[in-house]
């Protein structure tokens, strides 16, 4: 049988927060040296940004970019990259154990930003430090003269301060490999604190503070609610983070991670009401969903871990299955947007990242770039309600589920209709059939699928185009009646104008 569902937009979900396609740079393996930052790479511009790079980054369509971690930053001075690279340490990296030489740092990321476009989300070391340091950052970054942290930044980088208005507080401060790992009260207690301060050097300030770093982990829920007792007031968004791999072979399983990541954001909501309604708040916390993806935790966790220079670490490399799961992760966003402002895909280079690069050499797209880029050019505006009534099917993880998950956008001022689906159907092509009500688009100006006969193919470096989204055939706007395939295993993407 048919997918079908209808679209009318006196029923929507939300208008999509153009944070919500964020992506995540940390000071881990290679995401920054030789990845964004290379200097002598053939492409590398005067600041030693690899050019082949930023391009991609553009063309990925990545609005906010969180930095420097991830549990890099627990342990992380942010002193040691500021100021001449020449005077800069050389540290160990307790969380990677690797070796971290700080020619890169704030400067040099906030002309990465800028050159790639986008926001910084700056997260701050709640792990080995507190308030005074916290606030003495973002003094340092925003606070526009005349002070000894502000003339220094001044000194460093230029009078324009460079205020950044997100502020991660901590990163998943609930595991125990965290360093400086908190209890939920301890932490509570200390994001306030610093929130607190911050707010005072530079009341714009937004803040994020750390939701569990898992569904799976044995605090979750708990952990949230505690937390937000103590930063309700000062707190705008709670982090969440997952990410999924596929285990044992069970790809339909696998497939339908995103009925879990709905769990988890549904999950995350009621707690954050639950918290409002304890403390007769009407505030709104949203979700900062800044760290999600595909990752093969399992082969990471086996790599040997010696004290070098951004070594390769975490370089998975991505599947058509992997795409469209991430795919289905995108989808489950969208389908969130009231809740969900900001959404980081973890990482952006080389690291679990859809950016991959050679020291010296190429940068390509992974399978899992073209989802996202996709997603990020068109799924901006208004998104609409979707129920599909479909075919289903069981998986051992996930129990029964849809065998099409599917969302849709609307952008009000051109009257263009973005729609997403993944069919989970290893094996069976699905057709979709939508129902178009209160809507007048004249015709479809494309219908693009990433799937392929080989559901492991990869994008390499000796074959950077191996997988790419081709255009789909036969895809029909009949009257108000969309009709379509959906190719087994796939991602597609319908606009409609
Ligand atoms: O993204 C890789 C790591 O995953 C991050 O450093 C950490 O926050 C998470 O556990």
């Amino acid at each position: 049988p048919p997918a079908r569902f209808v679209l009318d937009p006196a029923f929507d979900v939300g208008d999509v927060d153009p944070r919500l396609f964020g992506a995540f740079v940390e000071h881990l393996g290679r995401c920054v040296y030789t990845g964004i930052y290379e200097p002598g790479h053939p492409s590398a511009d005067a600041a030693g940004l690899r050019g082949d790079v930023l391009e991609l980054v553009r063309e990925l369509g990545v609005s906010v970019i969180r930095y420097p971690g991830g549990n890099f930053v627990s342990a992380y001075r942010w002193e040691d990259g500021v100021g001449p690279v020449e005077s800069r340490p050389r540290r160990l990296d307790l969380a990677w154990s690797s070796i971290e030489t700080n020619r890169f740092g704030l400067a040099e990321f906030m002309d990465f930003l800028r050159k790639a476009g986008g926001e910084p989300m700056l997260a701050v070391n709640l792990g080995t430090r507190g308030v005074a340091e916290a606030a003495d950052l973002i003094e340092y970054a925003n606070h526009p003269g005349g002070t000894a942290l502000s003339e220094q930044r001044i000194a460093h980088a230029g009078a324009e301060p460079y205020g950044v208005r997100l502020w991660a507080l901590g990163n998943e401060m609930d595991g125990p490999w965290q360093i400086g790992h908190k209890s939920a009260q301890e932490y509570g207690r200390l994001a306030a604190g610093a929130a607190y301060a911050m707010r005072l050097v530079d009341p714009t300030a937004q803040f994020v503070v750390c939701g569990s770093s898992g569904r799976g982990m044995p605090t979750f829920g708990a952990w949230e609610a505690e937390v937000l007792q103590h930063t309700y007031d000062l707190a705008d968004y709670v982090s969440v983070h997952a990410y999924y791999e596929e285990r044992e072979g069970d790809r339909d399983s696998f497939l339908a991670s995103a009925v879990d990541m709905d769990a988890l954001i549904e999950g995350v909501v009621a707690t954050c009401d639950h918290v409002g309604a304890r403390l007769k708040n009407q505030k709104r916390i949203r979700l900062s969903f800044d760290e999600w993806n595909v990752w093969y935790m399992s082969k990471s966790e086996a790599q040997q871990r010696t004290w070098a220079e951004a070594p390769r670490l975490l370089e998975d490399v991505y599947s058509v299955a992997d795409a469209v799961v991430v795919g289905s992760m995108l989808i489950s966003l969208l389908r969130h947007a009231d809740r969900v402002a900001i959404g980081c895909l973890a990482q952006l280079v080389n690291v679990i990242a859809p950016i991959m690069t050679e020291p010296g050499g190429p940068a390509w797209r992974q399978t899992t770039f073209y989802p996202f880029a996709q997603a990020s050019r068109h799924g901006r505006g208004r998104v609409l309600q979707v129920h599909v009534d479909g075919p289903t099917h069981s998986t051992a993880v996930h129990g029964t589920v849809p065998l099409v998950q599917a969302t849709a956008v609307l952008d009000d001022t051109s009257g263009h209709v973005a729609l997403f689906a993944v069919n989970r159907s290893q094996t069976e092509a699905v057709p979709l059939q939508v129902e178009l009500r209160g809507l007048s688009p004249q015709r479809v100006l494309e219908h693009t699928v990433l799937a392929d006969g080989d559901p492991d193919a990869k994008n390499t470096a000796a074959a950077p185009e191996r997988v790419e989204p081709y255009a789909a055939e036969g895809t029909a706007l009949d009257g108000t009646v969309l009709r379509a395939t959906l190719p087994p295993l796939s991602w597609n993407m319908i606009r409609l104008g």
